[in-house]
This record gives C-alpha cells, sequence and structure tokens, in this order.
C-alpha cells in the first residue's frame, strides 16, 4: 500500500492539528497508509513514527498545539542526522512526505526533497513570516489572542492613565504586531522592518496626552532591535509619563484555532495529498487572495516578504 509519512515541526501553532485531521482523513480515502512522525525532524531522525487511522484525528480539528509534538532539531542541521532520517523514512517504506511548519521546518523539507523524497510543505507557523504566502496556519489565531489581551490591557492602561507597551512575537516579522495593532486600536506599532524613531513617538505620546488621551498603547515586535523594558526608560525619561510592558509570548502560540485558520488548515492539507499523488513532489502550499496554489519549495522559500506597514500611518491617523 502507498504510505504517507506527516509531521509537524517548529513552533507549534493553532491550526496546526486541523491540518494533520485533513492530511490524515484525505490521505486515507486516495487509498494511502498514514504515518505519524513525532516530534518533528527529532522524532523522524529516532524512528519516532506511527501508523495514524481515521480515529486518531478524531476530536482534534478545534484543539491548539499539534498531537504529534514539535521540536526544533539541531540534529537535522547535520549530515549525520540528515541520513539518519533518511533510513527511518526507507525502513517504514515511506517516501511522500508532509511538513507542517515555518521557514526553517519547510527548509528541512527542501533537504529530504533534494534526497529524493516527495515532499509537500505547509505554512504553520504564527509569525506570517514566509513570504510566498498571504497567510501562514496560526497567524489569524494569533492575532486574535493578541487582540484580546490589548483590549484588556486598554482597561487598565485607561484606568491609571498609563502608556502601555505590548509585545508580541513575530521574530523578524512585525505582522502580528500590525494586525494585531491597528485592530486593537494601538496609538503606535513599532516592527522590524521600519526603523524606530524614539523622538517622534514620544512627541506624538506627549500630544495625545494633552488632548486628553487616558492611555496610549504601542504594540512592538519582539524583533524590534530596542527591547521593551528599554524603550519603557526612554519613554519615561523623555515624557514623564508612567509606562508599563506586557510581553504576550506563549500565550500568543496557544489556544483554540479560529475558523480562518480551521478553514486554510484544511484546504492545504487536502491540497498536500493531491498534490502527492504525483511522482517527484517538492512543493510548498500557500494562500493568494482565497486561491490555494503550489510552488516549488525552493521558489517559495526565496520569495520577498511585503508586508502591511503601512498600518502603522492608518494608527497615526486614527488614534
Ligand atoms: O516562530 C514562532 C515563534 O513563536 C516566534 O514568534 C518566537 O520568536 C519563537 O517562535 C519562540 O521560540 P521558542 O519556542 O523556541 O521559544
Amino acid at each position: 500500500m502507498k504510505r504517507i509519512g506527516v509531521l509537524t515541526s517548529g513552533g507549534d501553532s493553532p491550526g496546526m492539528n486541523a491540518c494533520i485531521r485533513a492530511v490524515v482523513r484525505s490521505a486515507i480515502s486516495s487509498g494511502y497508509e498514514v504515518y505519524g512522525i513525532k516530534r518533528g525532524y527529532e522524532g523522524l531522525i529516532d524512528g519516532d513514527i506511527e501508523k495514524l487511522v481515521t480515529s486518531s484525528v478524531a476530536d482534534i480539528i478545534h484543539r491548539g498545539g499539534t498531537i504529534l509534538q514539535t521540536a526544533r532539531s539541531e540534529r537535522f542541521m547535520t549530515e549525520d542526522g540528515l541520513n539518519k532520517a533518511i533510513e527511518s523514512l526507507k525502513k517504514c517504506e515511506i517516501d511522500k512526505l508532509v511538513v507542517i511548519g515555518g521557514d526553517g521546518s519547510l527548509r528541512g523539507a527542501k533537504k529530504l526533497a533534494e534526497m529524493g523524497i516527495s515532499v509537500v510543505g505547509l505554512p504553520g507557523t504564527i509569525d506570517n513570516d514566509l513570504a510566498y504566502t498571504d497567510m501562514t496556519i496560526g497567524f489569524d489565531t494569533a492575532v486574535n489572542t493578541a487582540l484580546h489581551a490589548i483590549g484588556n490591557i486598554r482597561d487598565t492602561s485607561s484606568s491609571h492613565g498609563r502608556i502601555t507597551i505590548i509585545e508580541v512575537m513575530g521574530r523578524a516579522c512585525g505582522d502580528i504586531a500590525l494586525y494585531a495593532g491597528l485592530a486593537g486600536g494601538a496609538e503606535t506599532i513599532l516592527v522590524p522592518e521600519v526603523d524606530t524613531d524614539v523622538d517622534e513617538m514620544c512627541q506624538k505620546l506627549i500630544t495625545g496626552m494633552h488632548r486628553g488621551k487616558k492611555h496610549s498603547l504601542i504594540v512592538r515586535a519582539e524583533g524590534v532591535k530596542i527591547s521593551s523594558e528599554d524603550l519603557a526608560k526612554l519613554i519615561y525619561e523623555k515624557t514623564g509619563l508612567e509606562t508599563k510592558v506586557v510581553v504576550l509570548g506563549y500565550i500568543q502560540r496557544g489556544g483554540s484555532p479560529t475558523a480562518i485558520d480551521r478553514i486554510l488548515a484544511s484546504r492545504m492539507g487536502i491540497h498536500a495529498v493531491e498534490l502527492l499523488n504525483e511522482e517527484n513532489v517538492h512543493k510548498a502550499v500557500g494562500i493568494r487572495g482565497d486561491d490555494i496554489f503550489s510552488m516549488d519549495i525552493d521558489e517559495a522559500l526565496n520569495a520577498n516578504k511585503s508586508n502591511h506597514v503601512d498600518f502603522m500611518k492608518y494608527c497615526d491617523i486614527l488614534c
């Protein structure tokens, strides 16, 4: 019987489970046996692989995290690790693989493709930092989680007349900050893609407070050069306004996926299996507008990212 493997790798993201479910169930209905590889490339190297059936993925579409677990694998970066991973696949007679993860995971998938494995990479990361696709699985949920937190912080910020810096994740990408910041009515959004002008920002904060603003929210992406703590100190020194820092951290990675993420994950999972019906596949699946598409994994990894830095200007106009 034809065999497909599936793994999740890198940081977990909400919707990974919905995606595993889609891969497993659509593969089974296409006549495949499906194997779940635990702990990403780490589990692949160790041969931690188990057969998945329809019921293995029951009751998971709404769950955050990943039932397959995940890891960031240093060993897979080595020649020895890669060879062991290939051996594990051969031992289980798996020559088709679906990899769900972020940039590093898709780079790993590319390595396996170069070794003759048919691979489809699906973008699973909250960061939305994969340039070739409009959206990654988990991004929408993370934005909504951050948005909920911003709403709560707004209440306290307003009650105490404070400035609050809310630090969100995203690695080198400012998308979570841009979307959650605009939707949350932030006064300022800071992203790694645009240099921060602290003096200009402080002037704006002072003007806002003189206008009678009760609070100011600054949404800062974690990849911005100046740290949240240093920024808070600088703002206090320059404005005399009390400034607090809230780092949202891992709450953004967990939680039940939104409808958008569940649907995206389901569509992409089904598409991956359709692609693997062909031989010698090395593709990454993405979404453009409302269309699911695929492209060569190498090209996908070399695409240039553009993002909505214009959202920063919208905040200036709207706050
Ligand atoms: O890639 C997802 C992400 O949550 C980033 O936003 C963050 O920088 C990083 O992972 C944190 O990784 P770790 O789980 O290794 O702490």
